[in-house]
């Protein structure tokens, strides 16, 4: 077992380990005054995990009740969050109580937002239950709906009380669900970490994934700890997500997010050797890693319809586009680009 302590505007832990989920009654009793906890879920994790959850905290005298949701990002929008706003009002949950978000980082994001807003603001644990939740999204309090109009355009900071990551629940992962988070994995590797590359470079971790989950979860945790809100070095964590973000919108959002990085990755990798920021040899060194792990390189896209999409991006500030670019194996900078190079950069990306 691993405990990485967050100190963020609040003061979190996040324990990575095997049967951890048996332990959330106790970990809700030490964290929480009172004796209501809200379980939210989603349809294919509750069959797996919800009875193990409901046991544990009942098992520590909590009145439980549950809120499962259809599995899927479709479901990340305003209409599951008013419902689960009104569920919580209807189970009388009081602000000494908590929510617990058992699931992926579809679960953690929306559970997230309605702990901000339900009472101007109530506690809630952790259970993230996907590799992508684990390294990522559960760690860091960013918390999102998406709207009509684009992913994530509605949401806050806030952090957790704490952070459960069972390892045991990474098991019962499809193959691409797993991949998808290798992605991130991955950048993590490519930001800062030329010892955790080599590590992935070795083998598959999937039998035992604790050293590297943990070791991303410190490296998110030191990214969060100097920049909480994201206006700085926690833009690191964007890495191949600029272009990524295209990717996925050209595909209609039906290439998962953790492929859409990857590819993300390599283009913004090649636009790098291509301009003279990186050298040549850490494209083809990323594209092995990334195919080891069952993650695509490249894609079919043309260069002008990514440009377009990924202009349509939040992260644009007027004239210039915000990249995250590859500058050696393990290291990765900020870099500003005028918005009308940008289309160049995927081009000579891809042809790399
Ligand atoms: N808040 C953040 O900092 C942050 C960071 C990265 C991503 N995100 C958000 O996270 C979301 C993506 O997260 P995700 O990839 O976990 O997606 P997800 O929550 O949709 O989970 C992926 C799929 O795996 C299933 N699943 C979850 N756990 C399982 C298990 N243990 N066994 C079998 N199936 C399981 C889910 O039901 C779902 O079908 C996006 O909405 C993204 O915006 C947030
Ligand atoms: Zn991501």
């Amino acid at each position: 077992m691993t405990t990485v302590t967050v100190k963020a505007s609040r003061t979190y832990d996040v324990t990575i380990g095997r049967g951890l989920l048996a332990q959330v009654g106790k970990e809700a009793a030490r964290l929480l005054k009172g004796r209501s906890a809200a379980v939210v879920t989603d349809s294919n994790v509750a069959p797996l995990y919800l009875d193990r959850v409901k046991d544990a905290l009942e098992g520590e005298g909590f009145r439980v009740c549950t809120f499962v949701f259809p599995a899927g990002e479709a479901s990340k929008n305003g209409a599951t969050y008013l419902n689960l706003l009104e569920f919580l009002a209807r189970e009388q949950i009081t602000r000494t109580d908590g929510l617990v978000a058992l699931g992926g980082g579809v679960v953690g994001d929306l559970t997230g937002f309605a702990a901000d807003t339900f009472l101007r603001g109530i506690g809630f644990l952790q259970l993230p239950t996907t590799l992508l939740a684990a390294v990522d999204a559960s760690v860091g309090g960013k918390t999102a709906i998406d709207l009509q109009g684009g992913k994530n355009l509605a949401g806050a900071f806030y952090q957790p009380l704490g952070v459960l990551c069972d390892l045991d629940t990474l098991d019962t992962l499809p193959p691409e669900t797993f991949a998808d988070g290798c992605a991130e994995v991955i950048k993590y590797g490519m930001i800062g970490g030329p010892d955790l590359l080599a590590k992935l470079e070795q083998g598959t971790f999937r039998q035992d994934p604790e050293e590297i989950v943990a070791r991303c979860i410190a490296m998110k945790r030191d990214l969060v700890e100097q920049d909480e809100f994201d206006t700085g070095a926690r833009q690191l964590l964007n890495l191949g997500h600029t272009i990524g973000h295209g990717i996925e919108a050209c595909s209609g959002y039906t290439l998962s997010h953790g492929k859409a990085v990857a590819i993300g990755m390599a283009l913004v990798t090649g636009g790098a050797a291509a301009f003279g920021l990186c050298p040549a040899e850490v494209l083809p060194r990323l594209k092995r890693l990334l195919q080891r792990y069952d993650l695509p390189v490249e894609t079919a896209y043309s260069s002008a319809e990514l440009y377009e999409k990924t202009l349509s991006d939040k992260k644009r500030t007027g004239d210039t586009i915000q990249l995250v670019v590859p500058t050696a194996w393990g290291r990765s900078v900020l870099h500003r680009v005028p918005v009308r190079q940008l289309e160049d950069w995927i081009t000579k990306g891809a042809a790399q």
